[in-house]
């Protein structure tokens, strides 16, 4: 039995949203201990929380940088050898970037930093370092969103001609219209979240969706952002028109503002031949439709699924699996790539799915401020 992958956790603390996906999803496939971390900027916090969770207190430092000068001191075999960054977006790119240079693997975050500028940087230290670092678009872990991708590599779709993703949640509106509220989340403060609150948070798994199931690449995109206040400075709803090919096109649409949705991330693919729908909130769901037969379900764990869908289920047909599983994916194809065993394509979304999700959202931002034109994204 190999031994586990020695695992820091940066933020997630017990007081946020995000942090228990990672806990969980980590331990899923008995591939990582939580070696070491920093929790919390706060350190008796921090202490706090990993007694809480039994993680050694010898090994939870003051902040970020102690972590990194304190496990460089370690032998290599005791060192943590990879850090998953959870703290608000302005922290992912410093500390990717320092666990980059100093030969740590990374498992980062959405949005990877808060500019292409930042992100394009990130790339180069990657790609010096030789290390393994995994982008969480949690939702391409999930088996249905994987089959959507191989069965449109595959060609059942025929030629894509019309994209449609949309990622719509109503949280904001709880918070938005009071202004001492709207001046207190990270999300809609610019120096904590970067140059956009929905497009940056939500936008950018639905970008990333279009892309992953599709194999193709977006062009150009022109975008129309809702502020909703004067005096606030990030988006919090946007409807983005794309090109990915002279006749491939298609919407973004994404919203914090949608009164009653939940998590509604849902992406639908037209070919010639067919068309693909799926929706988080239903994630084990694959419609397959057609003008001329009806419509298909594919569901997960059934031997007519893909080797990359069939890699992501764990039990028989029919026993539900969700986001934590799904995050659980990601994580897998991570270990294999650290561990340095052969892993497919697709099993974790990495630093070039962060580059480009950097250049979307820039390029969001340029088209609703030069009055909606459209804008170039790179090759
Ligand atoms: N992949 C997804 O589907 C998904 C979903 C939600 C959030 N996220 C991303 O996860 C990140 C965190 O989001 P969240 O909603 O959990 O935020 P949050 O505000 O709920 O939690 C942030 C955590 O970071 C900690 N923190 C802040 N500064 C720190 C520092 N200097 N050092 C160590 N810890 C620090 C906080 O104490 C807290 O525990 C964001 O980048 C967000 O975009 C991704």
């Amino acid at each position: 039995m190999p031994k586990k992958i020695r695992l820091g956790i940066l933020g997630g603390g017990g007081d946020s949203l995000i942090g228990v996906l990672h806990r969980v999803a980590s331990h899923i496939n008995d591939n990582y201990q939580i070696t070491g971390a920093v929790f919390n900027p706060d350190f008796k916090a921090n202490k706090a929380f990993a007694r809480e969770i039994d993680v050694p207190l010898n090994r939870i430092y003051k902040d970020f940088d102690t972590l990194v000068e304190e496990e460089m001191k370690l032998p290599e075999d005791e060192r943590i050898q990879v850090c998953s960054i959870l703290t608000p977006n302005f922290l992912h790119f410093p500390m990717a970037k320092k666990l980059l240079d100093n030969g740590f693997h990374v498992i980062c975050e959405k949005p990877m930093t808060t500019s292409l500028a930042e992100a394009k940087i990130l790339q180069k230290a990657h790609r010096k370092a030789g290390t393994v670092f995994a982008l969480t678009h949690t939702y391409t872990g999930y088996p249905m969103v994987r089959q959507m991708r191989e069965m449109i590599k595959k060609g059942e779709l025929g030629k894509i001609h019309k994209v449609d993703a949309r990622y719509y949640q109503g949280w904001i509106n709880t918070i938005i219209h009071d202004k001492k509220k709207r001046s207190s989340v990270w999300r809609l403060d610019p120096k904590k979240a970067g140059i956009s609150s929905c497009m940056g948070d939500i936008g950018v798994h639905a970008f990333n969706l279009v892309e992953y199931t599709t194999g193709l690449k977006v062009k150009s995109l022109l975008c129309d952002f809702n502020y909703l206040y004067k005096d606030n400075k990030m988006d919090v709803d946007g409807t983005v028109l794309i090109r990915m090919d002279a006749y491939v096109k298609g919407v973004i649409r994404s919203s914090q503002v949608a009164t009653g949705e939940e998590n509604g991330l849902a992406i639908a693919i037209y070919g010639e031949k067919g068309a693909l729908r799926w929706e988080q909130e239903k994630p084990n769901f694959l419609y397959k439709m057609s003008d001329t037969e009806p419509t298909q379900i594919y569901k997960p764990g059934h031997a007519y699924n893909s080797k990359l869908s069939l890699d992501g289920t764990k039990l028989p047909a029919g026993h539900p699996e969700g986001i934590f599983d799904s995050m659980a994916n990601i994580y897998l194809g991570a270990a294999k790539a650290i561990r340095g065993k052969r892993y497919n394509d697709g099993e974790f979304p990495t630093m070039e799915d962060g580059v480009r999700g950097m250049n979307f959202i820039e390029a969001t931002v340029e088209s609703h401020k030069a009055k909606n034109t459209w804008v170039k994204l790179m090759k």
